[in-house]
């Protein structure tokens, strides 16, 4: 099992994090600040939004890897977000929309299963999710400005010197190339019209963050679309599209061209942006590695109900806790 060395990566992992969120420290020793994050994104990143918001129960097997109870996530275990949380050494986000137990003192997480860039404002859309962050944030310093400065989990400086992570775009991309009822999707199109919109809301993202005070940007890539079994279960004409990893290879075009993209965007948003860091992270790669040497990861990957599946259902179709535990590992 890979977990002594998962571990040391995963802590090389938080020490670039540490670094990133205190090069910016201003005058306070670095060790004394709390670290604090705040997500962005989908089914990726949620740690029970959607619980939250719709009342929504996701049955075992998601939760029983680890919490061995529901937790609104959709994967059986940890998410990459809960090992950075663990390897910061903080509590697990909570959702922004929980009630009941939820802890903000280390940030929020607003991402919400499902969601998409666009259309931006319909819940929980990236520009919804970003609305609600900058109400959160402006009703804390409201709260310290009259004097309820104790109830507040994260003042000013925590805001200012927080990690913004971002990873949105998987629904969308996967929405632009579906197939309607009367035609095939057109790739040129989607690349074309569908993909720019998508970025552009992204890109609104980190400037609406930045311009409320948001310094530190931790930017995800998507995953390879083509491997997602959702798609590869779609009926298809013939298999000439498969490549050798037995995902189709026009979506991971798709999704290499959008996060090509994406890349160039935060290279000079951070050229931009006086004072941000912008830390772009190709997730397809890493994903796409897992699916393409599945072998090599037999026990990180394969279950007993996987056993008979093709290495991509087993990345894919059960979201797994130590796909999560690989790709936290080389994020
Ligand atoms: C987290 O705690 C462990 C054990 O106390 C420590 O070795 C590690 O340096 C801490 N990590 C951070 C990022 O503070
Ligand atoms: C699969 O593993 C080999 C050997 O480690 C590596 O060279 C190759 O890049 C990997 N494939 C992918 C798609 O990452």
């Amino acid at each position: 099992m890979a977990t002594p060395s998962a571990l040391s990566a995963a802590l090389a992992v938080t020490a670039l994090l540490v670094a990133l969120t205190l090069t910016f420290a201003d005058d306070e020793a670095p060790c004394t600040r709390r670290p604090v994050v705040f997500a962005f994104g989908d089914s990726n990143t949620d740690t029970g939004g959607t619980a939250a918001a719709l009342g929504s129960y996701f049955p075992l097997p998601a939760g029983r890897a680890h919490f061995r109870r529901s937790t609104g996530r959709l994967c059986d275990g940890r998410l990459v977000i809960d090992y950075l949380c663990e390897s910061l050494n903080m509590s697990y986000l909570s959702p922004y929309m929980e009630a009941l137990g939820s802890d903000y003192s280390n940030g929020a997480n607003f991402a919400v299963s499902g969601s998409t860039a666009v259309p931006r404002d319909r819940p929980f859309a990236l520009h919804v999710q970003v609305q609600q962050f900058i109400h959160f944030k402006q009703r804390s310093l409201d709260l310290i400005t009259h004097g309820h400065g104790s109830d507040v989990p994260v003042d000013a400086e925590g805001f200012r010197n927080a990690l913004y992570l971002i990873d949105i775009g998987q629904n969308d991309l996967s929405a632009a190339f579906s197939f309607s009822s009367r035609s095939a999707y057109d790739y040129d199109d989607v690349v074309r019209k569908r993909v720019p919109a998508i970025l552009s809301e992204i890109k609104d993202a980190i400037m609406t963050l930045y311009y409320n005070g948001a310094k530190n940007f931790w930017v995800h890539g998507t995953g390879p679309l083509g491997c997602l079994p959702q798609r590869l279960a779609q009926p298809r004409v013939d298999d000439s599209d498969l490549d050798d990893s037995g995902c189709l290879e026009t979506l991971n075009q798709g999704s290499y061209e959008f996060n090509s993209q994406l890349g160039s965007i935060c290279d000079k948003l951070t050229a931009q942006l006086k004072g941000a860091t912008i830390v772009y992270t190709d997730l397809l790669a890493i994903k796409y590695d897992l699916v393409a040497n599945h072998s090599a990861y037999g026990e990180l990957l394969s279950s007993p109900q996987s056993v008979s599946q093709s290495p991509v259902y087993v990345v894919y179709s059960q979201p797994r806790s130590p796909m999560h535990v690989y790709v936290s590992t080389r994020v």
